[in-house]
């Protein structure tokens, strides 16, 4: 017996941050990177993460933690394990305990980089574990489990990456005055992107928590988020339209409004500069900032384009730990 499930990684185009306030975002699945768990027939539970050197036993099942899992004494990876045990028992009437596999976790999208690393984990698990039982589980469960999941380890996710993994679409998301969120599948063309790796970010909830508590103090954020709704609006006119160099004016000015919320870093503005230099279309950071990941969109029907592409691979080379090239590739086809 080898089941396998797997979910992609992201990458938020706009509005990273302004999300949380009401604002809408836009976001692309990354396909070509993806978390996947394969379970095997196993004496008794079992996680293998090569990736993260973690290998151990799952002896200890819901049952005897309790519904309220210590995320404390656990790894993550257990906890999103026993927490998909505990979201099948509970709303599909499956056991309790983890049945004897081998869960073996593998993911192509680097941790802690704003890529949604942790959230695809959460989806492919719990799809892995409900496939195994035969148990068919629809796109909004799967997200909704992931939202869970994100609770737990991002403070105050506002949905949007767990939006993007489950569905595996391209999607504009806004939570409406409620806090319900309101999702809109965009249909993305062709986007030549560069996507350069920095390093490891801050922790999510730390960056948005910083994010809070300049929001309450400085009446200023407020309108720098507002701007970033604009901004928003005005990018998904020019995705519709396929304006590339205007859509990448305003990647430039959002990055400038996340610049203002203070979660960008010397070395990604250097990136960002660079890109600007170059007269590419567009950059920014992407995802909760402080570290992580920058990304540059090129007009691909500039007939400079490939020595665009060269000289900012050569620019941002040196700087960042991996270059993740998708100006030939789409970042939404297939
Ligand atoms: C994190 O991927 C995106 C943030 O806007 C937080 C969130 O929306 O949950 C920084």
């Amino acid at each position: 017996m080898r089941i396998s499930a797997s979910a992609p990684g992201k990458l938020i185009l706009m509005g990273e941050h302004a999300v949380v306030y009401g604002e809408p975002g836009l976001v692309l699945p990354l396909r070509q990177l993806r978390a996947v768990v394969t379970l095997t027939a196993a004496p008794q539970p079992r996680l293998e993460a090569p990736d993260l050197n973690l290998f151990t036993d799952l002896s200890t099942g819901i049952a005897a933690m309790g519904p309220d899992v210590s995320t404390q004494s656990l790894h993550p990876l257990e906890v999103t394990l026993l927490k998909a045990q505990h979201h099948l028992h509970t709303h599909h009437n499956l056991p309790q305990q983890l049945p004897n596999l081998c869960f073996h976790i593998r993911s192509d999208i680097p941790v802690k980089r704003g890529m949604g690393s942790g959230t695809a984990i959460s989806c492919a698990c719990i799809r892995a574990l409900a496939a195994y039982y035969h148990c068919r589980l629809n796109v909004a469960e799967v997200e909704a489990f992931a939202q869970a999941m994100d609770q737990i380890y991002h403070g105050r996710p506002s949905g949007i990456d767990a939006a993007v993994i489950a569905h595996e679409r391209a999607l504009r998301f806004q939570r409406d005055p409620k806090g319900a969120p309101v999702v809109r599948f965009l249909d993305v063309p062709h986007l030549a992107l560069l996507i350069g790796d920095t390093g490891p970010a801050a922790p999510t909830a730390d960056v948005v928590a910083h994010v809070a508590r300049r929001h309450a103090r400085d009446p200023r954020i407020a309108e720098v988020i507002q701007r970033m709704g604009a901004l928003v609006r005005s990018a998904e006119q020019a995705l519709r339209n396929q304006q590339w160099q205007v859509l990448g004016q305003l990647l430039f000015e959002n990055h400038q409004c996340l610049q203002a919320l203070e979660v960008s870093t010397p070395t990604l503005d250097h990136l960002i500069t660079q890109a600007e230099a170059l007269g590419v279309a567009g950059a920014k950071l992407s995802g909760a900032g402080q570290g992580g990941i920058c990304f540059a969109l090129f007009d691909a029907e500039n007939p400079n384009v490939d020595a665009q592409v060269k000289a900012l691979r050569q620019a941002w080379k040196p700087v960042c730990t991996q270059l993740y090239d998708f100006s030939a590739a789409l970042s939404d086809a297939d």
